[in-house]
Parts: structure tokens; C-alpha cells; sequence
């Protein structure tokens, strides 16, 4: 396909990644990160591959959310580095896309209005459309988000956060406020999503069930770097609850706590 010639309109192009659009690949070098005398994170290394979806897990306080606001660029390492698809975090903003536990829709706006919000270059309704369908909202287009269930509010900043069809999508504890039906309803949609699209996803969540459910690898964070890292390989959606994943999850809640 002939792609428009963006730069000739005075479009900003972002920089080129490695894979784009699909999954990026991230690598973590030597990180660093101190808040005043307080080391949260020290020489850490990590490679998350394209497409791989990584839960990281770990005690309140350890660091999770830090590691995962210096993967979004939001913040800045005290040493060492972090780059997305071969660039510079905090030069990768348009290639990723960031959930926390709180929607963060606007309600003055459409749900509509909210999903287009996360298109970079202006609104594209068929764009915005295909969104909403993907996660069962095409027939709340027209609401304001305080009409929304806290399930569809958060379907809706999901929807917000892939329309632009980003190579990485960075999950900060996104169903913790959410009951436990809406949950599960939740992780298989972002698993859906995930296995249909192809981006890399880094999930944090203090649910072990959850990290064991959706990803490919989990890591458990401690004492500022990686104690632990588990591969599940899965035969297919139906694993869950099974005696294997319950002995997986039972390895990684020790590790949580083994110090
Ligand atoms: N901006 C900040 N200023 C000072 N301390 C911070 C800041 N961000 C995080 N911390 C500290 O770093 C540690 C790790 O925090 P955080 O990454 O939020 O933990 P987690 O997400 O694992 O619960 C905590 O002790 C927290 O107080
Ligand atoms: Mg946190």
C-alpha cells in the first residue's frame, strides 16, 4: 500500500521502531533508579520480546509501578537504560500506550469523543468504530462515561488505548477496582486482544492468578531487581484453574514472600 507522504503536510511522522506496528521489543539495561537516598530500582536488566506478554508481580513498595512509568518514558532512569523498538523511551511515546487502575475518561466527552482521544493524529470514526466494537461498546458511542459500569468505563479506556493500534500496551493494575466477574470478563477481552493485535504487553498486578492467566512469563520484583522469572507455556484458554497453573502460582506467591 502507498502511504501518504505525512511530512510533506506537516504531519509529524514519529521516529521509525524495529516491528512496528505490531509487538516492540524493549530492553532494559543496568537500570537504576533512586529517590533521594532510596534505592527503588538498581542495575536491572530485562529483554521483553515483540509480541510477548510479561506480567511483573512483587510486594507493595517494590517498584513495579516506577519500572513500568520508565518503560512508558514518564520518568527518567537514575542509571542505565531503557529503550522501546531501538529508541529511547522517553522518544517512543507514540508507539505505546499506558492503562492504570482509574479509566481517566473525560465526562464532559462522548465515549466515542474518549476512544478518538488516543488517535495522535485526529479523529477517524471508522478507527474509533472498529475500537469500540472490539470491546462490546459499539452501542454506547453516544454515552458520557458517567452512564458507563466501572467494567465498561474501563472497556472503553482499553479501547482508548489500542485504537492507534500502539506496539506496546503498559498495564498498571488496570482491574483492581473491578469485582471478580467483571475481572475475569476483563482479562479474557485483554488476552483476546492481545493474541488478535500482536503487541507487546507488560502487565503489573499484585493478583498472581491474573499474571499466571494472561501472560507468557512473570517476573517477581524485589529487593530493587528480578528474584524470580517463570515461563508458562500454555495449551490453550481452557488452562485456567488447572492443577498445573495452581502449582505455578503457588512457586510465585513463595517467591513473593520468601524474604
Ligand atoms: N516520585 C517519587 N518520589 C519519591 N519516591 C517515590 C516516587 N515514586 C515512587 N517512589 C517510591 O519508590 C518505591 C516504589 O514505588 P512504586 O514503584 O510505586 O511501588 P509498587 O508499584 O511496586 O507498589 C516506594 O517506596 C515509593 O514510595
Ligand atoms: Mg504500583
Amino acid at each position: 500500500m502507498q502511504m501518504p507522504d505525512l511530512a510533506a503536510h506537516g504531519v509529524p511522522t514519529p521516529p521509525m521502531l524495529r516491528h512496528a506496528p505490531e509487538g516492540v521489543e524493549i530492553a532494559i539495561r543496568n537500570l537504576g533508579r533512586s529517590f533521594g537516598g532510596q534505592r527503588v530500582l538498581v542495575n536491572l536488566d530485562l529483554d521483553v520480546a515483540p509480541g510477548e506478554f510479561l506480567s511483573i508481580v512483587g510486594k507493595s513498595g517494590c517498584g513495579k509501578s516506577t519500572l513500568l512509568r520508565l518503560v512508558a518514558g514518564l520518568d527518567r532512569p537514575t542509571s542505565g537504560s531503557v529503550t522501546v523498538g531501538g529508541l529511547p523511551a522517553h522518544e517512543a511515546g507514540d508507539h505505546l500506550r499506558i492503562m492504570f487502575q482509574e479509566p481517566r475518561l473525560l465526562p464532559w466527552a462522548s465515549v466515542a469523543e474518549n476512544v478518538a482521544i488516543g488517535l495522535p493524529r485526529g479523529p477517524d470514526p471508522r478507527a474509533v468504530a472498529e475500537a469500540l466494537e472490539q470491546v462490546q461498546l459499539a452501542d454506547k458511542a453516544g454515552f458520557w462515561p458517567a452512564q458507563l459500569s466501572g467494567g465498561q468505563r474501563q472497556r472503553a479506556a482499553l479501547a482508548r488505548a489500542l485504537v492507534s493500534h500502539p506496539g506496546l500496551l503498559l498495564l498498571d493494575e488496570p482491574l483492581g477496582a473491578l469485582d471478580a466477574l467483571t475481572r475475569l470478563t476483563m482479562q479474557n477481552l485483554i488476552r483476546d486482544m492481545h493474541d488478535r493485535a500482536g503487541f507487546t504487553a507488560i502487565l503489573v498486578t499484585h493478583d498472581v492468578a491474573e499474571a499466571v492467566a494472561l501472560s507468557d512469563r512473570v517476573i517477581v520484583l524485589g529487593q530493587g531487581g528480578i528474584l524470580t522469572e517463570t515461563r508458562i507455556l500454555r495449551a490453550g484458554p481452557t488452562t485456567r484453574g488447572s492443577a498445573e497453573l495452581a502449582a505455578i502460582e503457588t512457586g510465585i506467591l513463595d517467591a513473593i514472600f520468601a524474604r
